[in-house]
């Protein structure tokens, strides 16, 4: 079958195309499932360029969803036939976070799905939502899933509340479609004038253009008369953390998500001590997270924004498209056997 792999000491120039050997048949507690599609994250572009410890000769990408065929003895969630998406942490299945970095993560830690067929346990996918391509469906995986459990899990989201979103990457443009369909206010953030109106379009009631406005953290206390946004979805790091706190409202809740600018730097504590706010970290979330996930994204309708797709055999121009910043929302790889 085929599959990709990245080679140590990382680029996208050496990512390869090559013929692995077929899985197999599924063993008791396990599924075999043919892959028709992946995202990309951050994640995935760290580590296919070597920034994130894995391992020469990996097999990249978290995020996979495609088909079962077979189901190995006592597996009793999943039939033939099912539809399904890969869970980010294998084995967190459920219950307070266990995972504090990527050792199992599919595509970091083990092989990813950037492979046709794997044979892994059952527990390592859920259902897919139903009526989603499996394109629309990997991208719930990571980016998804994270934006659920910001909000929703951690956060506690409620109608009515308000919620800063910033950049239209993955993450953001699934917190804002979440947080509009929960019914709160949500203020985006962008470099870019177009993808602003986009935003607009998917349900922002405000927008900035973090470029021509650094002191955004100013604008949307302007924005909220004062009193500042209940979340913040913070995926930038220590080149936006200072504006976030200043966003944020007395008591409010920053999910800290994202290190686009950096993986350390100055934070202005006193700030955030002052305004007794509540800062989060998270990675992803539990099997758990991503089943009430799914069946929360049934019910409300919602399916996810891509920018564009990419033959499994482009993964290399895929990343190049997610390097340059253009896109927004999700980039998606979807096989031959998706296409076909
Ligand atoms: N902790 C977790 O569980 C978790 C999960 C997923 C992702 N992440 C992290 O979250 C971040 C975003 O991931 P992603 O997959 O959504 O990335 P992505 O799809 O590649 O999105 C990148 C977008 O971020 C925006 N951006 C870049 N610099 C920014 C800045 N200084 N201020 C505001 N926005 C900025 C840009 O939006 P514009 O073009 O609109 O300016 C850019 O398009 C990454 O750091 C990633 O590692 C963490």
């Amino acid at each position: 079958m085929k599959a990709i792999r990245f080679r140590l000491p990382g680029g996208l120039e050496l990512l390869e195309n090559v013929e692995v050997p077929d899985p197999g048949e599924p063993q008791p507690g396990e599924v075999r499932v043919r892959v028709h599609a992946s995202s990309l994250n951050y994640h995935d572009l760290n580590v296919v360029l070597g920034q994130m410890r894995s391992a020469d000769g990996r097999i990249p990408m978290s995020d996979g969803a495609g088909v079962v065929e077979a189901v190995g003895a006592g597996v009793t969630e999943f039939v033939p036939g099912d539809a399904v998406v890969s869970t980010f942490f294998p084995q967190w299945l459920e219950g307070d976070a266990q995972v504090a970095d990527f050792a199992t993560t599919p595509g970091d830690g083990v092989d990813g799905f950037a492979c046709e067929v794997v044979v892994r346990p059952a527990t390592a996918f859920t259902h897919a939502p139903r009526g989603y391509s499996h394109a629309e469906a990997a991208t719930l995986t990571t980016a998804g899933v994270t934006a659920w459990r910001a909000l929703i899990v951690n956060g506690g989201l409620k109608a009515g509340e308000s919620v800063l979103v910033l950049g239209t990457g993955g993450v953001s443009i699934f917190a804002l479609q979440l947080a509009d369909a929960m019914g709160a206010t949500v203020i985006a953030t962008s470099s870019s004038d177009d993808k602003l109106v986009r935003c607009r379009e998917l349900g922002a009631d405000e927008v900035i253009n973090y470029r021509t406005e650094p002191e955004w953290g100013k604008r949307v206390l302007q924005l909220t008369n004062g009193r500042g946004v209940d979340h913040v979805v913070e995926v930038g790091g220590p080149g936006t953390l200072g504006q976030s706190i200043r966003a944020a409202r007395v008591g409010g809740h920053i999910a800290l998500i994202g290190v686009l600018t950096g993986v350390g730097g100055e934070v202005p504590t006193a700030m955030l001590m002052r305004k007794q706010q509540r800062l989060q970290g998270l990675i992803v979330g539990s099997r758990r997270h991503q089943m009430d996930f799914v069946r929360a994204l049934e019910v409300a309708k919602l399916k996810p924004v891509i920018d564009r797709s990419f033959p499994l055999e482009k993964i290399a121009d895929a990343f190049r498209v997610q390097q340059a910043g253009g896109h927004f929302g999700k980039i998606v790889l979807e096989f031959e056997s998706a296409r076909a």
